[in-house]
């Protein structure tokens, strides 16, 4: 693992955004991995710079994004808007090349949103098993909707690509995707029950006033095959998590088990890091700006 502290979050964008040319350069079938929130924008803003001036052209890539709310379609939104809408005509990826899990199901001609689903649920408990958060959907499965959600779920997983630079942010418990505490770590894309912290967090982005309590995610497994994770953080309310992260243990401390992580951090997100630990760190793995 690599850690990467700079002093602003313009820094290590621009850090991100040098890295993910570098990549894209050197291999022209490699893949993006997308994640959503407010961390990855500015990184965003600068691929759409860095194809303004010619030195990127996104419109052969494909990108697969981490994860979208049951019911909605509002990453997939983000996604065509960061990753197609503010890139330069024709260079930014192509709206068939950007792939969302699907969360918008339709019952009766109705959007399922996240309390018909509960009642599905409730109705169907031979349909499904919980583990921890994640909703394992059985192979026979007989509800024509949850059914479909299976087998939407095994097609994204057999989807993404291995070779692809998977862009990360993190929860403030510490999830990356929507792999809440308690998903295990070799979890596949799965339909999951949000945190009550997360709800409360992602607040704004229920905007249309219609909360939603589960999401579809790629699994931690399914993020560990990426070739290279690089994880953006930055700002205090994010110490915890990355202290979890890179030290202790939440979702995200599994990819300390991958050999290609890079964690990409601001010096406040350390904050209240004792200096042992910092010393640590600087023992067991590649630190800058530290
Ligand atoms: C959501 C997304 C995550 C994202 C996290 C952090 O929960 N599902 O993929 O990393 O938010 O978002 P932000 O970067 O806005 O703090």
């Amino acid at each position: 693992m690599k850690i990467c502290v700079f002093p602003s979050a313009e820094q290590m964008s621009k850090a991100g955004q040098e890295l993910i040319l570098r990549e894209l350069k050197e291999d022209p079938s490699l893949a993006l991995g997308g994640a959503t929130g407010n961390t990855p924008k500015l990184l965003y803003g600068l691929l759409a710079q860095a194809a303004e001036s010619g030195q990127l052209d996104l419109s052969q890539r494909q990108i697969w994004f981490l994860d979208e709310y049951f019911g909605k379609d509002m990453y997939y939104k983000y996604a065509i808007n960061f990753l197609h809408n503010k890139f330069p005509k024709g260079k930014g990826i192509a709206v068939k090349n950007i792939h969302v899990p699907n969360g918008m199901y339709y019952f009766e001609s109705q959007i399922v949103h996240s309390e018909i689903l509960d009642e599905v649920l409730k109705k169907n408990r031979d349909d499904y098993e919980m583990k921890g958060p994640e909703v394992l959907i059985k192979p026979g499965a007989k509800h024509p909707f949850l059914k479909q959600l299976r087998k939407d779920t095994k097609t994204y997983e057999k989807s993404l690509p291995l070779e692809r630079v998977q862009i990360l942010g993190i929860g403030r418990e510490g999830h990356i995707g929507f792999n809440e505490v308690g998903t295990s770590d070799k979890s596949r894309t799965h339909l999951t029950v949000l945190a009550d912290s997360t709800v409360e967090a992602n607040a704004e982005d229920f905007e249309d006033g219609i909360v939603t309590r589960y999401a579809i995610t790629q699994g931690s497994g399914s993020i560990m095959k990426a070739y290279l994770p690089i994880l953006f953080a930055n700002g205090v309310k994010k110490t915890e998590a990355v202290h979890g992260l890179l030290i202790g243990d939440n979702p995200a401390s599994v990819l300390r088990k991958h050999p290609n992580t890079h964690v990409f951090i601001t010096g406040d997100t350390l904050g209240e890091f004792k200096s042992a630990d910092l010393d640590k760190l600087r023992k067991k793995y590649e630190v800058t700006g530290l």
